[in-house]
């Protein structure tokens, strides 16, 4: 005889489909028991975690590459906050100020929009990549530095289903990807990329990156950072007026030591 019925716990009458931000305020959205609709608000961190979530529940390649390089699922919320306010924000200032002080010709074709979404989502893989490799305080070794490197194709497969323009998802694939082709991952026969717009991006990327502190090393100054682009250029890794485009940039707003 059964003398209670047991209750149904909360999560058996609500199924998370996932987040939304509207005016700024993130909501969780569920759908209930009978059926209808319910928003409610939740913790940031929270709510970028349930979103990132539905990503890799989207695309079963995600949790492939996980599988393949024995990385644990876990979202690092921390890492996305840092990223969002520090590097990718930096790198989108820099990039947007690169499109700004190309000439005519080159910029012909180049979507100014694209370049902005692309280089605000360009290291989002990161949330991924478990943060002993990703702040490791020392030089990575060869398996560490091949699962470091994932973090753009993990950005990719994250963003693929999210409607998100083709272009925009190929910068984020491509954002290490230099001119001679010689970054990662490779470039496939059939993928067609704008070599200007990658350009950019992987640029930006890579001032941004010199201009911040690194858990092993300290932000270098703006004519250390430029020198080590120029290196770059010299050995054709980086297209010399898109060099020419962040000089202009750098000397004009970079204003930090
Ligand atoms: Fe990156
Ligand atoms: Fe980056």
């Amino acid at each position: 005889m059964l003398l209670f019925k047991p209750r149904k716990r909360k999560k058996d009458y609500m199924k998370l489909l996932g987040a939304v931000q509207i005016s700024g305020t993130g909501f969780f959205v569920y759908r209930k028991f009978d059926g209808s609709v319910l928003l409610k608000s939740g913790k940031e961190e929270n709510i970028q975690r349930a979103v990132v979530q539905r990503m890799m529940k989207l695309n079963p390649m995600v949790y492939n590459i996980l599988e393949h390089y024995k990385i644990k699922p876990y979202i690092d919320t921390g890492i996305l906050k840092d990223l969002v306010i520090g590097h990718m924000n930096d790198t989108c200032r820099v990039a947007m100020g690169i499109y700004a002080a190309l000439s005519a010709s080159l910029k012909n074709g180049i979507n100014e929009k694209i370049i902005q979404e692309a280089s605000m989502l360009h290291d989002l893989g990161k949330i991924l990549i478990p943060s002993k490799v990703l702040n490791k305080p020392a030089k990575l070794n060869n398996k560490e530095r091949e699962i470091m490197n994932m973090h753009s194709t993990l950005g990719y497969e994250l963003l693929k289903t999210q409607g998100i323009s083709e272009e925009t998802l190929d910068l984020v694939k491509y954002h290490h990807q230099n001119l001679k082709h010689s970054g990662y991952p490779a470039l496939q026969n059939n993928d067609k990329i704008s070599e200007i717009s990658v350009q950019i991006i992987s640029t930006a990327d890579k001032y941004s990156a010199l201009r911040e502190s690194r858990v092993y090393r300290g932000r270098l100054s703006k004519i250390e950072s430029l020198l080590i682009l120029y290196k770059e250029v010299l050995e054709g890794k980086i297209h010399k007026d898109i060099y020419k485009a962040l000089f202009e940039y750098a000397s004009k707003y970079d204003k930090a030591a």
